[in-house]
């Protein structure tokens, strides 16, 4: 009937959806690509219905074709006649495995149906883990930076693949670059490190990321007016009691005709720090 791609979410297994786990304990079978994904998924369904998947560690688009060709082979009968789920590791489409085998299955099995369910990705998990905010107004850019190059250009950018740390780190330096690295984040195998120094990252561990910003990049916010009164400790003294008269929230329609929804959602965006325009 259906393949379903899961996102696993960063390696965690409680950081996985409520959506994905159903869809897995609901699977005929569950195929994974790899060890760790392997991991992941057997904390929510049993190892005898996880598939495993045989995928060559090679750059050959030709030994490449045949393996997906061969996985797609293996998992369309499944789906055509139940249910099969395809595991990654974060969302499966960003740079992730799903998308070859979405493309094979198109090319050679157009009958299967396919669904997506996204998954928690380092591509925000990072923002927590490191302790980072993207602020409203602020952009924020997705690079690759295996084999220690240094992308740059951005003011902010999340660099995935961060294979050589020591040498990607020089060139962002010298660009001026305030650079995090964080690596293993959110997962239970192996051991999470976030750090500014490279060299303490420089085992070439393909599951690190790093975060560059330029430090002149920072967007000013509203409420960093606050701190302008804050004592030593970061406290204001007025106790965080408001000067003017309370606004509650009474759900009446206002004056000028905009229905209770559309407020909110004026106001919520405004929050975010959008311009909001009627
Ligand atoms: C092929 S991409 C897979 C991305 C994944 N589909 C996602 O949405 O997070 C692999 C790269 O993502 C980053 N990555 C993924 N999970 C990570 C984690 N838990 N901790 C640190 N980096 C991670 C690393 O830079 C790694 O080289």
């Amino acid at each position: 009937m259906t393949l379903y791609g899961v996102g696993l979410g960063p390696g965690q297994s409680d950081l996985m959806t409520v959506r994905g786990r159903r869809v897995l304990e609901d699977a005929d079978v569950v195929y994974s690509p790899g060890r760790l994904s392997r991991s992941v998924a057997t904390e929510h369904v049993p190892e005898a219905r996880i598939g495993d998947l045989d995928f060559p560690m090679t750059r050959d688009a030709e030994k490449l074709r045949s393996a997906w060709k061969a996985a797609a082979a293996e998992i369309a009968p499944t789906a055509r006649d139940g249910t099969a789920a395809f595991v990654t590791l974060g969302d499966p489409n960003v740079y992730s495995t799903f998308g070859h085998l979405r493309r094979t299955m198109a090319a050679f099995h157009p009958d299967v149906e396919l669904e997506v369910v996204p998954g928690v990705s380092a591509v925000t998990a990072f923002a927590t883990a490191l302790g980072v905010e993207i602020t409203a107004g602020s952009s924020l850019a997705l690079r690759e930076a295996d084999g220690g190059i240094s992308p740059t250009g951005p003011d902010r950018m999340v660099l995935f693949k961060v294979t050589d740390a020591p040498a990607t780190h020089e060139g962002l330096v010298e660009a001026g670059y305030d650079v995090v690295y964080g690596r293993r984040l959110f997962m239970e195998q192996g051991e999470t490190l976030v750090t500014d120094d490279p060299t303490g990252i420089d085992e070439r561990d393909y599951y690190t990321l790093a975060y560059a910003e330029r430090p002149e990049a920072r967007v000013e916010q509203a409420t960093d007016a606050f701190l302008e009164s804050a004592d030593e400790n970061g406290v204001v003294s007025d106790g965080g009691e408001t000067t003017g008269p309370r606004r509650a929230s009474t759900g009446r329609r206002p004056d000028g005709g905009e229905s209770d929804i559309a407020r909110q959602e004026r106001s919520e965006s405004a929050l975010c720090g959008d311009e909001v325009r009627r």
